[in-house]
């Protein structure tokens, strides 16, 4: 028995938008609802994820605003605010919320503009993104996110001798998946060479090597596991872990284990009686190409030190043993914050349900998906099956 049910999906292409919030959410879950075959007023309640806007746009309350404007006023509606985990830790709670019994039908979404469409360059935006870490003692010494995820992979490197090649290998496997996604906010492919020629961002961190700013949009409608068979294409929700992890990172021993997310793993694939082998594919949270290796390895996917070389390899392209990021990932599909988690499992729907054409994984019949906020500090991990 599932946890739970994916029943409807979508997403706006990730990228820049000059609408307001309301519009742009309403561009992912009315084809969500639609997908679903479900009328915004069969909703029993509403979970949403949006991190920045308050600080970015001036632009709060969201509930009832997106809750207006997709037509279901009225609804109950939560929002949730866990960094770049935000959209998961509302999907995570839909999904406990429909296997209490307390709904039967909850969509869930996240939305959030990180553009100079906001009216904040990469300068100002960096410094809201901030936010996350710690107020006292990691803002005061001026540590920015790349600055944050170069630490923790610097400490890989020391730690198995990871290289830069190998972080490059993972920026052009990505881009090259998100120049097959129609959603990317990149659709253009790039070489070893490119990345390895690109402006130091946060050593060894280059442009090719972080994910962008993105605005954009995705929801899911998820219902119980006793309702799912009454509509098209369910997608069962196995497990959902979540975990988090000390800050500051001066007080993490072993910074570039992120622990949290193996607690996270730990649990979603203990819920769904399964394990990393038993996974036909991964969409984890690449912020930077570093990252990812990381999670590679917290997810069990690959050996510890071995997420490296495993990228190096192929093993992580779409047709490798271990498939990584076939979305194009947040590198190249781009990381509208709030929306990253949600795009995470809408991908994941699309390809169990085998609709996710060209970069389609063959066969994918059991996925996970990783999704992290802060400097590690918060993760969602999510097992998501075929409906046996
Ligand atoms: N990857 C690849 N290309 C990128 C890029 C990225 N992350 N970001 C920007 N570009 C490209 C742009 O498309 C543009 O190309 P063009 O000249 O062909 O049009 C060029 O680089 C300059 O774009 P610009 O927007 O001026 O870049 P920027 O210098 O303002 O920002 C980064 C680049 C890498 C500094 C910024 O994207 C960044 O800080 N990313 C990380 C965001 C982050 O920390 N997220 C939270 C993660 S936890």
């Amino acid at each position: 028995m599932a946890r739970a049910a994916v029943v409807g999906a979508g997403m706006t292409k990730f990228g820049v938008h000059d609408k307001p919030l309301q519009e742009l959410f309403g561009e992912a879950a009315l084809p969500a609802l639609d997908d679903a075959g479900v009328e915004p007023s069969e909703i029993d309640a509403f979970y949403f994820g949006n991190a920045m806007s308050g600080q970015a746009e001036n632009d709060t309350h969201l509930g009832p605003k997106l809750a207006s404007h997709v037509g279901m006023a009225g609804v109950p509606v939560q929002r949730f605010e866990d960094a770049c985990a935000t959209s998961s830790n509302a999907f995570k709670n839909a999904v406990e919320a429909v296997d209490a019994g307390i709904h039967d039908v909850v969509l869930v979404g996240g939305v959030e503009r990180c553009t100079p469409e906001t009216g904040q360059d990469t300068a100002a935006m960096t410094r809201i993104f901030a936010s996350a870490s710690h107020r006292q003692y990691e803002q005061p010494t001026g540590l920015t996110f790349p600055g944050v995820f170069a630490l923790f992979t610097k400490r890989h490197m020391h730690e198995y001798g990871t290289t830069e090649e190998q972080l490059a290998e993972v920026a052009v496997k990505n881009h090259g998946n998100g120049a097959l996604n129609p959603n990317a906010h990149f659709g253009k492919e790039t070489t070893v060479e490119e990345a390895l020629d690109g402006p130091i961002v946060a050593d060894p961190f280059r442009l090719m090597d972080c994910c962008p700013f993105s605005d954009g949009a995705s929801a899911v409608v998820v219902v119980s596991d006793e309702l799912a068979d009454s509509y098209d294409a369910p997608v069962d929700v196995s497990g959902v872990g979540h975990a988090t992890d000390v800050v500051p990172i001066g007080d993490k021993d072993t910074p570039h284990v992120t622990q949290a997310a193996r607690d996270a793993a730990a649990q979603a694939y203990e819920q769904a009686d399964t394990s990393a082998a038993e996974m036909d594919f991964a969409e984890v949270h690449d912020c930077f190409t570093g990252a990812e290796i990381l999670a590679s390895e917290a997810l069990g996917l690959v050996e510890d030190g071995e997420g490296g070389p495993a990228a190096e390899a192929g093993r992580t392209a779409r047709d490798g043993d271990v498939p990584i990021n076939p979305s194009g990932g947040l590198k190249a599909k781009g990381h509208p914050i709030g929306a990253t988690g949600t795009a995470q499992l809408v991908e994941l729907t699309e390809q169990l349900r085998g609709t996710a054409g060209e970069r389609q994984i063959d066969g994918a019949d059991s996925a996970v998906a990783h999704n992290l906020g802060g400097d590690a500090a918060t993760t969602v991990v999510t097992v998501m099956e075929v409906r046996q």
